[in-house]
């Protein structure tokens, strides 16, 4: 689910129905849409000319027009045969307008299907009549009703192959409707069809008389989807404030759901500040009322705080309001989500500069929809997990209203778009914990030590001289009568962090925790002398993120590969190569060296004491302390 497929809900024309596909290239899908196209009378005559020439370049069904082709545009996909990514089509009839998602069914499109079903009110669901109700069909229904569609199709197609015969749609149905009876569906429709010869698609076929439903166009033409939007409580989600001068403050953005008057009372979600509408103003002149879908701005009563992001709703159907909660998350990204990692996060409007998942619930199996342990999600899986944002944000569970109550993360290196997530619900963790404020604070207890208390990180390759160097820091800064604490990668792991091993996953929350004790630390005034591996980039700029600017000091001890091999200090790395250990840093596990670290130490022929040295002054350098 993409910014885009977010901002479309509930934004779209009243009257439109927006529906997705789901089935595989052999299903008959793409020959299924273009024939909604076709028959809709979408496609022009050039159009028709160039689809008759490359059905019999390409097609697959001899002379005849192959349909499939003109929705697998590229011509790429043509040649693999395959459908990738999520491409969204436009069609009218004189009583409806239509947005189709088309997306792949493969497994390991996911993200794609997610992406094209959270935007969509109904579902096609494709079956191919010889075969029946398979893994993948019911892959595609679970993951139609985890985003919130609750209307399906089970569009029983190839009918002609199985010569239109009654039992075999029979028997599918009953085992659709079976499997389905746990997946909250409102409707299942199903239509005997062939995609391929027109049958039951816009017109009755003369060749399934037994059947006696709707075809399928009359039945998207005609469907009433309960206007969801409609009958929610009240959601605006400001996009921007709008302050032209001194004299006008509106809020602009897009009802969610529900509506409202001029004169209705309203709450910020967030902040509990109540006011009430005064106008409801639109390029065309002000509005008496807005309902979703409608953009507007906003104007209140009164002068209160409210910026991009907040929610304003009625005060008795106040969202959500925590900074935990527990959501399916569909993971996008090749690189695996890992729990404790911080990701920015959007929440309809509100953006979130840090956040992670706490905690892996469980994995679910997409094809079966068993629970499994996981430590991380991978490409394309789907888990139930609870997350924890910087700040509290304000939303609904998902299942009531999918416009507020779904979320993207985003990698905050690359600004990729790595996760959505589904909410389901508040965890309270927090909510009862206020921040019990301590006389004597940091500042003051720094005062008495004479220093400035910060985080010196020291990050490296194993065997490239951290822990010596940083040691020796630890005994100059003794000497000089400044007050250390050294927190060792070996050490903390003998107790603290005895539970954690070397995945990524371990290696994140051993970071994570070692990042809040050296922030402890730091708040007892002390210099928090650390010294780990730390080998993501991620977890290093997490902690730097805990503390203020200028008091986390990243040290490189920058040691060529090679050379701590040669050194091997501990035996480690000739057990590593021989394969004794695994995810040994350098040798089968990742290290991200520093791009802009404060202090770069080279360790090439250099003694450790002179480099400590360096420290030091580099210390000096910065007021942490005081020459002496
Ligand atoms: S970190 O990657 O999570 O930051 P940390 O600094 O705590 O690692 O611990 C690293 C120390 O653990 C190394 O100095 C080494 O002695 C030991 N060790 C044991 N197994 C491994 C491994 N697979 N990779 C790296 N270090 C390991």
């Amino acid at each position: 689910m993409d910014t885009d497929a977010i901002k479309g809900l509930g934004t779209a024309e009243k009257d439109q129905l927006r529906f997705i596909t789901c089935g595989s290239v052999d299903d008959g899908k793409s020959t299924l849409i273009g024939r909604l196209l076709h028959d809709s009378k979408m496609i022009y005559e050039d159009q028709m000319q160039a689809l008759a020439r490359d059905s019999v370049k390409h097609g697959t069904t001899g002379n005849d027009i192959d349909f499939a082709l003109l929705v697998d545009g590229l011509e790429a996909e043509r040649e693999q045969g395959i459908t990738i990514d999520v491409a969204y089509r436009f069609f009218n009839t004189p009583r409806r307008s239509f947005m189709v998602a088309d997306t792949p069914g493969h497994e390991q499109y996911t993200r794609n299907m997610a992406t094209g079903a959270s935007n969509a009110q109904l579902a096609v669901i494709l079956i191919d009549a010889r075969k029946g109700v398979l893994v993948q069909t019911k892959r595609h229904s679970f993951i139609c009703s985890l985003l919130g569609i609750r209307h399906v199709v089970v569009a029983v197609n190839k009918i002609d192959l199985v010569d239109y015969r009654k039992e075999v749609f029979d028997r599918i149905v009953g085992d659709y409707v079976a499997f389905a009876s746990t997946l909250g569906f409102t409707s299942i429709v199903p239509i005997p069809m062939s995609a391929r010869y027109g049958d039951n698609i816009i017109n009755r076929s003369g060749n399934t008389d037994w059947y006696h439903g709707p075809c399928l166009m009359d039945y998207l033409e005609s469907i009433d989807i309960e206007s969801e939007m409609q009958g929610l409580p009240f959601r605006f989600p400001v996009q921007w404030v709008n302050r032209p001068n001194l004299d006008f403050r509106g809020y602009a953005g897009t009802v969610a759901s529900g509506h409202i008057a001029v004169g209705d009372e309203i709450v910020v979600a967030a902040s509990g500040r109540n006011s009430r509408v005064k106008r409801i103003a639109t390029y065309d002149g002000d509005l008496a009322q807005a309902e979703a879908g409608d953009a507007v701005t906003i104007t209140l009563a009164d002068e209160i705080d409210i910026g991009r992001g907040d929610i304003l709703a009625r005060p008795t159907e106040r969202p959500e309001v925590a900074d935990q909660f527990a959501a399916h998350l569909i993971w996008m990204d090749q690189e695996a989500m890992v729990p404790g990692r911080s990701y920015a996060f959007r929440i309809g409007t509100q953006s979130i500069a840090t956040g992670s998942v706490t905690h892996i619930k469980h994995k679910i199996d997409v094809n079966t929809r068993e629970h499994l342990a996981a430590t991380t999600l991978g490409l394309n899986e789907i888990g139930f997990c609870n997350v924890a944002t910087a700040l509290p944000v304000s939303f609904d569970a998902y299942e009531v209203n999918r416009r507020t109550g779904s979320f993207i993360m985003i990698d905050r290196y690359t600004n990729r778009t790595v996760g959505a997530g589904l909410i389901t619900f508040p965890l309270r963790r927090a909510t009862n914990i206020a921040w019990q404020p301590l006389s004597v604070g940091k500042a003051e207890r720094a005062e008495l030590k004479h220093q400035k208390p910060c985080i010196l990180w020291f990050t490296g390759l194993s065997g490239a001289g951290k822990s010596t160097i940083a040691n020796i820091v630890d005994q100059k800064l003794f000497a000089m009568s400044r007050h250390t604490m050294l927190l060792d990668g070996d050490n903390v792991r003998h107790g603290l962090n005895r539970d954690l091993g070397f995945t990524e996953a371990d290696r994140v929350e051993n970071i994570r925790r070692v990042g809040e004790v050296a922030k402890l630390i730091m708040d007892a005034g002390l210099i928090a002398i650390c010294s780990f591996i730390s080998p993501y980039r991620a977890e290093r700029d997490m902690v730097r993120g805990l503390v203020e600017e200028g008091e986390f000091i990243e040290v490189f001890v920058d040691t060529p590969i090679e050379e701590c091999v040669r050194r091997d200090p501990k035996g480690l790395y000739s057990k590593a190569k021989s394969g004794k250990i695994k995810n040994f840093t350098g040798i089968d596990a990742p290290y991200e060296a520093p791009t802009g670290p404060e202090i770069h130490l080279k360790t090439i022929a250099q003694q450790p004491a002179q480099l400590a040295d360096d420290v030091v002054k580099a210390l000096i350098e910065r007021g942490v302390i005081a020459a002496i």
